[in-house]
């Protein structure tokens, strides 16, 4: 009998460490992903593919759960069919075996799929493009995403050790986290989003109204569910019902994989928990230098940078 995603991650815990990073086309990438770059870059998905693209810890999982629902007429028992990672794989992750790669979990799944990645636009399989799947993009404000990914490194056993804060805000801003520079992340689906018709949202909107958001999410999808499905969709996915959901707080990975007593998956799910964070003279250095690496473009974030 094969083992469920949830048997195979329990079993493959021995073996975990903190990978260390490779540069893929000078984007650092755990060495488990750069090492079968070949395989991802190779992936061609069915023209009715979704692409949920994200930098790490912009809203990922709530974005997959939102589209599932959708796809569910808000069912909410149907999305708890299985844990998030695979009723909505992660494209390149590749994990010590017995951990089934997204490319594994994906093969085995008939289209349409839910694929989820925090490839950078330069590195997403041209097959996606090529057969013009629909992609949605998640940006978050960057000092907020900058503190929920160092949680999620204090946590997760398999990134690099996020070391002390203020080092952190360096290696954040010189591009040396895993899956590279934040700046040129959103920048990446920004200025492909119209020729590529990706729809690209911010977290913040999200938290503003997500019922605006999911409606634009329906609509993007060509779907059409009722206005009390919406607001179902709206209830199951606040911030409070995802932690409490096993299917979607990520209590399938076990804790020598992801020590949610270091910090919860589901964290705090807020707007401006940078405050809680960045000392006054941090902040400063943050926000000239986001001032030279974003002047090139200008996307509406719109909370303080
Ligand atoms: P915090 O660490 O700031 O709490 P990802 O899914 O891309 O890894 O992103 C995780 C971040 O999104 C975490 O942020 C998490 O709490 C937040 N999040 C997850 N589900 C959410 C929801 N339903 N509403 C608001 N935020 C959510």
């Amino acid at each position: 009998k094969e083992m469920t995603f949830s048997e195979a991650i329990h079993k493959a815990s021995s073996s975990i460490t903190r990978f260390p990073l490779i540069p893929v086309r000078g984007v650092p990438l755990m060495n488990y992903i750069a090492n079968n770059w070949d395989s991802i870059w190779d992936f061609c998905p069915d023209p009715s593919d979704l692409l949920i693209a994200t930098y790490p810890k912009a809203g990922t999982t709530w974005t997959q759960e939102i589209v599932d629902l959708l796809l569910h007429n808000g069912d909410a028992e149907a999305c708890k069919r299985a844990p998030t990672p695979v009723r909505s794989p992660f494209l390149e992750i590749f994990s010590p075996p017995p951990i089934p790669s997204g490319l594994d979990l994906l093969e085995k799944m008939d289209p349409p799929r839910v694929i989820k990645t925090h490839l950078p636009f330069q590195l997403v399989p041209p097959g996606f493009w090529e057969n013009k799947c629909k992609a949605i993009y998640v940006a978050r404000n960057a000092k907020d995403n900058l503190v929920s990914y160092y949680y999620f490194d204090l946590m997760n056993q398999t990134q690099p050790e996020p070391g002390p804060f203020g080092g952190y805000i360096h290696k954040f801003m010189q591009g040396q986290l895993s899956w590279g520079s934040w700046y040129d992340h959103v920048k990446g689906y920004w200025l492909e989003r119209e020729k590529r018709n990706i729809l690209y949202l911010f977290y913040e909107d999200m938290k503003e109204n997500p019922r605006r958001e999911v409606e634009r999410i329906m609509k993007y999808l060509d779907l059409s569910v009722s206005d009390e499905v919406i607001s179902q969709i709206v209830e199951l996915t606040s911030f409070k019902n995802m932690k409490e959901n096993p299917m979607a707080n990520y209590s399938c990975v076990p804790s020598p994989v992801f020590d949610q007593s270091i910090s919860p998956f589901m964290r705090k799910g807020e707007v401006g928990d940078w405050k809680n964070h960045f000392t006054a003279e941090q902040s400063k250095l943050f926000d000239e230098d986001y001032e030279k690496q974003m002047k090139d473009v200008d996307i509406p974030f719109r909370t303080l940078i």
